[in-house]
């Protein structure tokens, strides 16, 4: 029998998914490839020791060029994750003849340009399907199925952590430090949650899929970021008035030729479809001018999901070196050097709560504060407190992201205003 050999790079949540991956389905992949078989011949780790369910000893190794020297070896797959080692391993490995697949979203939203032109120089093809929402197959249906079009904008919930803490704030009226405990106890959350909740794992995640959407690539540091930790339990009780959720977004959108790319967290209507998107689950909705608009939902983290992509780049790949069909490259679609726009120069709606002294004439100084900064008003909501205060919630129409702030530093200083508890931005128009 032909056998097609993979050095695996990590043995962990996704390893395993993987290798469980493989079996489950081998009989399937078998006919697929014609009767050649897919075999895991290494695995790097880092503790021989470990208890791993299912995965032969003999495989396990602490030496990486066990794999990336290994001859036999055609497809290494890297799901070590971080920078450091798994960049070299990669580079040494294409260097050494191999095609790649990685679930590393931190190194492709960094690095990933220096390792796909290598790719190309090498004629080794680098696939990163799992790099984003997991089993969701958003970055083939943006590369290949939705080619055809311009895409618009890209708005996903990436990130299943904090999906998971917003939606618990949301049905349960807990708060972010409870639910944060909830996550962390259940494994969604990693111990140190700093990059869920701060939004960098989304931020690395729509920095990928704006690179594939608008052919321009679009780095980590490219991308304007605000995490959760400032929701409270009074913005979910808000937001239900304003019929809405709040959804950590990772938002991408191309305008007058320039790229808008952020992520914060999006009070959201109910009636958008990225709305009643819970729990774990990631979701991407695209905008483009031939297909107009769609969702895609599924699992975004877990080792079977995220083998999912994994083992289905693993097809592809394994397919064109049986037809021997790979002898040019192009893993890299950025061939356009669009401007990417600072924050100020996007619009949002804003959500605005603070506490003001409850007395004639404070509606009024806020209003003229905004209409001084071009800031035109939506709606407004109005709540007594104890001692003389009350609570005031505005929502702004579309206004440019400087103009809101030049609006925040006039009512802050208003003898009127005690306190601007948040900001939030709002989608309002689909
Ligand atoms: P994990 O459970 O922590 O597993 C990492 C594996 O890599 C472990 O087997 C570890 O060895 C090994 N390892 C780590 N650093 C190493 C090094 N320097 N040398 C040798 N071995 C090393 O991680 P994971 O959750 O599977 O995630 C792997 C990658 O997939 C990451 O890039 C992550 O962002 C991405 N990803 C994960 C998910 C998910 O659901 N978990 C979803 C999408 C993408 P030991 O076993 O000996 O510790
Ligand atoms: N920490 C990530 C999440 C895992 O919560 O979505 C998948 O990338």
């Amino acid at each position: 029998m032909k056998k097609m050999k993979i050095g695996l790079l990590g043995c962990g949540t996704v390893g395993q998914g993987v290798y469980k991956l493989l079996k489950l389905n081998e009989k399937k992949y078998l006919a697929l490839l014609d009767g050649t078989e897919l075999e895991i011949v290494k695995i790097l780790v880092n503790d021989l020791e470990k208890v791993r369910e299912d995965i032969p000893y003999n495989l396990l190794t602490l030496n990486p060029y066990d794999i990336i020297h290994n001859k036999d070896i055609d497809i290494v797959i890297e799901v070590i994750g971080g920078t450091t080692d798994a960049e070299e391993y990669i580079i040494e490995s294409i260097k050494n003849g191999k095609h790649i697949i990685t679930a590393n979203k931190d190194l492709m939203a960094t690095k990933g340009q220096n390792i796909l032109e290598l790719g190309n120089e090498y004629a080794k093809l680098v696939k990163y399907e799992a790099s984003v929402g997991g089993a969701i197959p958003i970055i083939s249906t943006i590369k290949d199925n939705l080619v055809s079009n311009q895409i618009t904008k890209v708005m996903g919930i990436i990130n299943g952590t904090t999906n998971f803490m917003l939606t618990k704030m949301f049905s349960e009226g807990r708060s972010l430090e409870n639910v944060l405990k909830e996550a962390q106890e259940l494994g969604y959350a990693e111990a140190d949650p700093t990059s869920d909740i701060e939004g960098l794992d989304a931020a690395r995640k729509i920095a990928i899929l704006a690179s594939i959407a608008f052919n321009r690539r679009v780095k980590l540091s490219d991308v304007y970021v605000e995490g959760i930790t400032k929701i409270s339990i009074d913005d979910v009780k808000y937001a239900k008035q304003f019929k809405s959720t709040i959804k950590l977004l990772g938002i991408a959108l191309i305008k007058d030729n320039a790229i808008e790319v952020r992520v914060y967290p999006t009070l959201l209507s109910l009636s958008h479809p990225l709305a009643k998107v819970d729990d774990v689950y990631n979701a991407v909705y695209l905008e483009g001018n031939a297909f107009g608009n769609l969702t895609l939902i599924g699992k975004g983290a877990g080792g079977l999901p995220t083998a999912s992509a994994i083992v289905a780049d693993l097809l592809t790949i394994a397919k064109k070196i049986n037809k021997g069909t790979i002898i040019e490259v192009e893993n890299c679609s950025c061939y356009l050097d669009l401007e990417i726009k600072k924050i100020e120069e996007t619009s949002s709606h804003y959500y605005f709560r603070m506490v003001v002294v409850d007395k004639t004439r404070v509606l009024s100084k806020i209003a003229d504060a905004f209409a001084d900064n071009n800031v035109s008003i939506d709606s407004v909501i109005q709540k007594k407190l104890p001692e003389g205060k009350a609570e005031l919630v505005i929502l702004t129409d579309r206004v440019l992201n400087k103009n809101m702030k030049s609006a925040k530093e006039q009512i802050e200083n208003l003898d009127v205003v005690l306190e601007i508890k948040s900001v939030l931005n709002s989608e309002k128009e689909y």
